[in-house]
């Protein structure tokens, strides 16, 4: 009986976790410890703190769990996640996910070089248009995971597709799709992406 049961219990809490949905109302009440950096509501007013607003929830889950995990390790997080259990993640995502986000204003110098390579790519250097991932408006692409971009602080799109480019940022996964993207980037590339990125909507 009690080997039924426990069977039981494994086999609900499994199909519970397969269908974690994330509920945005209690996510918020679980989001005070994030407010200081991130916004209370997801647009951080720090440029080194990413907004999480408007964010793609299953690329938010993915990258709260890969900080929990140290895929991603985040020094300014150390602490924050481990009592994070699967269900809190997925409320915390659906939380940020329904915020609108806020847009910034990119640099009038920047934008032509930003828009040409965010649009078409670089043939020759092979960077590839980032608009087939991340959406034309900068959107991204929510079920397949591909974040958001366009509104995000400038200085954290230029950290991360630095971190990227050094191999420091390495969660992208066995495809090593922005590590290889970001290896063919000079520092001029990324500041002008950067830029454009953070006045696209
Ligand atoms: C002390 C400041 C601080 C606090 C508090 C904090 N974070 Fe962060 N968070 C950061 C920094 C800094 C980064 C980006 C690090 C980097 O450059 O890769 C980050 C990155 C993230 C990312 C990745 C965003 C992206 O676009 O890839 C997510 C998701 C995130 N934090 C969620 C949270 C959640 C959820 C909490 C609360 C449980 C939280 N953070 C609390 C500083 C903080
Ligand atoms: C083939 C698809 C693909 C293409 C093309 C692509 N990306 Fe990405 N990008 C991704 C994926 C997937 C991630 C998330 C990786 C992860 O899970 O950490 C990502 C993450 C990023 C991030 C980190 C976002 C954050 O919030 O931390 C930046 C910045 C970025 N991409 C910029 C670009 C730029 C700029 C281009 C064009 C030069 C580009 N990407 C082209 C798939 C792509």
């Amino acid at each position: 009986m009690r080997v039924f049961v426990t069977g039981l219990v494994l086999a609900l809490g499994l199909a519970g976790l397969a269908h974690a949905e994330g509920d945005p109302k209690a996510g918020q009440s679980k989001t005070a410890v994030c407010a200081g950096c991130h916004g209370a509501d997801g647009n951080s007013a720090v440029p080194n703190f990413p907004k999480l607003a408007g964010q793609g929830e299953k690329y938010l889950i993915k990258q709260i769990k890969d900080i929990k995990n140290g895929d991603r390790p985040v020094v300014e997080m150390t602490g924050m996640t481990e009592g994070l259990s699967d269900q809190d993640i997925a409320d915390i995502a659906a939380y940020f996910a329904s915020q609108p986000a806020t847009v910034g204003k990119a640099d009038p110098e920047l934008v032509k070089a930003g828009e040409k390579l965010y649009r078409a790519g670089n043939m020759a250097k092979g960077i590839p248009a980032c608009t087939g991932c991340h959406n034309p408006a900068g959107a991204g692409n929510a079920p397949a995971g591909f974040p958001k971009l366009g509104g995000q602080h400038g200085q954290y799109i230029e950290a991360q597709l630095k971190k990227f480019r050094s191999g420091e940022r390495s969660n992208d996964g066995d495809s090593r799709m922005m590590r290889d993207i970001a290896a063919n980037m000079s520092d001029a590339e990324i500041k002008a992406l950067a830029s454009y990125i953070s006045g696209l909507y």
